[in-house]
C-alpha cells in the first residue's frame, strides 16, 4: 500500500451555499491533514488527528499556508479545439463552419490526435481540472487518443465520438449506421477501463439526420447508464434553422425528448435561451444544463440566467464549463470569474462560495459523480488541487487587505490562473506539469 499524507487548509463542500455566511454548506480546516492510500482520500480531518492515524514514517508533504480543495471539474470541452481557441468570428454558426470544422477534420489523423492529447491533458493538469467531459470528433481515432491518455495519466475523463451526419465538411461526417457501430467500439473498448467513461454524443440537431438521432436514441436505450451530451439553444439562428429542421418538434428541446436522450446523465451545452415550457422539461427529466461563460460571451451567444433557473419552482440541473474552443480561457477561475459577471449584468449575485461549490461538488453532482470526485470525503478519489492566493505581486498585494476565507476565494476566482495551482494531484499522485 502506497501513503502520502498531505497538510494544509483544506476546503470542501457538504451541498451547495445558501448565501456568503452559510458555513454549514462547507467544511473549512485551518490545519488539515489528508492521508491518501491507494489513490483514495483514507483519513480527511485535522493534521494533528490525521497524522496519529497514518503509518509509522508516512511520506508527508506540507502545503502549509495553501487550499487544498477536490480537482477541479469542467464539464464541457471540445478536445480537437485546442488550436480553434481565440478565432475571430461573427457568431457561433460562422465560427463553426469556418475554423472549427475544418480543424476537427485533422484529427482523422491519430498521429495529430495524439499529439494535441499530450497537450490536452498537460494543459488541464496546469490549471488544476483533473475531470472533464469532453467532445472528440467524429472520427474514432480521436476518442482512441483522448481515452489513452486519460489512461496513462489516470486521469477520470468522461468523453465520446461525436456522431453527426449532415451540414459539416464531408470529412467530418459519418453515417447513422457508422455513428452507432463507432459509438459502441469506442464504448467497449474504453468504457470502465481505467477510470474512464464514455458518453453518447450526437453533436447537435442540426448536424444529425432523423436518422442518426434514432441511432443515437438506440445506444441510450443499449447504455441506459452513460452520459449524453449535445448542445441546446446556443444562439437564436441555431435555434431557428434546428427548428426548420425539424419541424414536427415543439422547440429545441422537444427534438431531444422525442429522441429519449434527455435524463438525469443528459449534458446539455449553453441552453441559454430556453422556453418556460423547455426549462420544465428539463427540470422533470433531472436533464443538466452546462453554463459555458467565456463561450457564450466570446461568441455573442448571450446571458445564462444561472441564478433564475437553479430558483425556479422547478428547478433546472446546471455544470459550469470552459467550452474550449469557443470558450476563451482553458482555467476554471478565469470560467467563474465571467460567469460571475454575466450575473451581474443579470441583476443577480454569484457569490465566491457557489462558484468554488459549482467548480468542485457542484460539477461532480451535475456528472452524477460525487461518490468519486468533488469533495474531500473519505472512501473519494485523492484527484486534488492546491492553491495559492498569493500566486502573483497583484495577488499578494491583495491578500494583504483579505480577511475571510469567501474574500480569499474571490481573489482566487478574479485574479487566479494556473500561477495559482500549486500543484494538481490525479489519484495521489502529483501531476501539474513543470512548465
Ligand atoms: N454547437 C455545435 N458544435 C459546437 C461547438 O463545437 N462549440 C459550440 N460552442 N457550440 C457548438
Ligand atoms: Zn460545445
Amino acid at each position: 500500500m502506497t501513503s502520502l499524507l498531505l497538510r494544509g487548509r483544506l476546503l470542501s463542500f457538504h451541498r451547495a451555499p445558501e448565501s456568503l455566511t452559510d458555513t454549514a454548506s462547507y467544511l473549512y480546516e485551518e490545519d488539515g491533514g489528508l492521508l491518501v492510500q491507494d489513490g483514495r482520500i483514507a483519513k480527511m480531518g485535522s493534521y494533528t488527528q490525521v497524522k496519529a492515524a497514518a503509518p509509522e514514517g508516512v511520506e508527508e508533504v506540507d502545503h502549509r499556508p495553501h487550499l487544498i480543495l477536490p480537482g477541479l471539474i469542467d464539464t464541457h470541452v471540445h478536445f480537437p479545439q485546442m488550436q480553434v481557441i481565440a478565432s475571430y468570428a461573427a457568431n457561433l454558426l460562422e465560427w463553426l463552419n469556418t475554423y472549427t470544422f475544418p480543424e476537427e477534420c485533422r484529427f482523422v489523423e491519430s498521429a495529430h490526435a495524439a499529439r494535441i492529447a499530450t497537450h490536452f491533458y498537460d494543459e488541464f493538469l496546469r490549471q488544476g481540472t483533473t475531470t472533464a467531459v469532453a467532445y472528440c470528433s467524429v472520427h474514432k481515432a480521436s476518442a482512441d487518443a483522448f481515452f489513452s491518455e486519460a489512461t496513462k495519466r489516470n486521469m477520470l475523463m468522461v468523453g465520446g465520438k461525436v456522431m453527426m451526419d449532415r451540414h459539416a465538411p464531408q470529412g467530418l461526417l459519418d453515417t447513422p449506421q457508422l455513428g452507432y457501430d463507432e459509438t459502441r467500439a469506442v464504448i467497449e473498448e474504453w468504457h470502465g477501463k481505467g477510470r474512464n467513461h464514455v458518453a453518447i454524443t450526437p453533436r447537435f440537431a442540426i448536424t444529425s439526420t432523423p436518422e442518426q438521432m434514432s441511432a443515437a436514441q438506440a445506444l441510450a436505450k443499449e447504455f441506459p447508464d452513460l452520459h449524453i451530451q449535445t448542445h441546446l439553444s446556443e444562439n437564436h439562428d441555431e435555434i431557428r434553422f434546428t427548428c426548420e429542421l425539424y419541424p414536427d418538434a415543439t422547440d429545441y428541446t422537444d427534438i431531444y425528448a422525442r429522441y429519449g436522450l434527455l435524463g438525469k446523465k443528459t449534458l446539455l451545452g449553453h441552453a441559454i435561451h430556453l422556453s418556460e415550457r423547455e426549462a420544465d422539461v428539463l427540470s422533470e427529466t433531472g436533464s443538466v444544463a452546462v453554463h459555458c461563460p467565456t463561450s457564450n460571451l466570446f461568441l455573442g451567444s448571450g446571458l445564462f440566467p444561472l441564478k433564475a433557473i437553479r430558483r425556479r419552482e422547478k428547478p433546472v440541473r446546471v455544470g459550469v464549463a470552459t467550452d474550449i474552443g469557443g470558450g476563451s480561457s482553458y482555467s476554471m477561475f478565469k470560467t467563474m470569474d465571467e460567469a460571475y459577471k454575466i450575473q451581474q449584468l443579470l441583476g443577480e449575485r454569484l457569490n465566491p462560495l457557489e462558484s468554488f461549490h459549482l467548480m468542485t461538488r457542484g460539477n461532480a453532482e451535475a456528472l452524477s459523480l460525487v461518490d468519486r470526485i468533488g469533495t474531500l470525503d473519505e472512501g473519494t478519489d485523492a484527484d486534488l488541487v492546491v492553491l495559492n492566493a498569493s500566486a502573483t505581486p497583484a495577488m499578494r498585494l491583495r491578500m494583504e487587505t483579505v480577511n475571510t476565507l469567501p474574500e480569499e476565494l474571490f481573489l482566487l476566482q478574479t485574479l487566479g490562473d494556473d500561477r495559482s495551482v500549486v500543484e494538481t494531484y490525479v489519484a495521489g499522485k502529483p501531476m501539474k506539469p513543470l512548465d
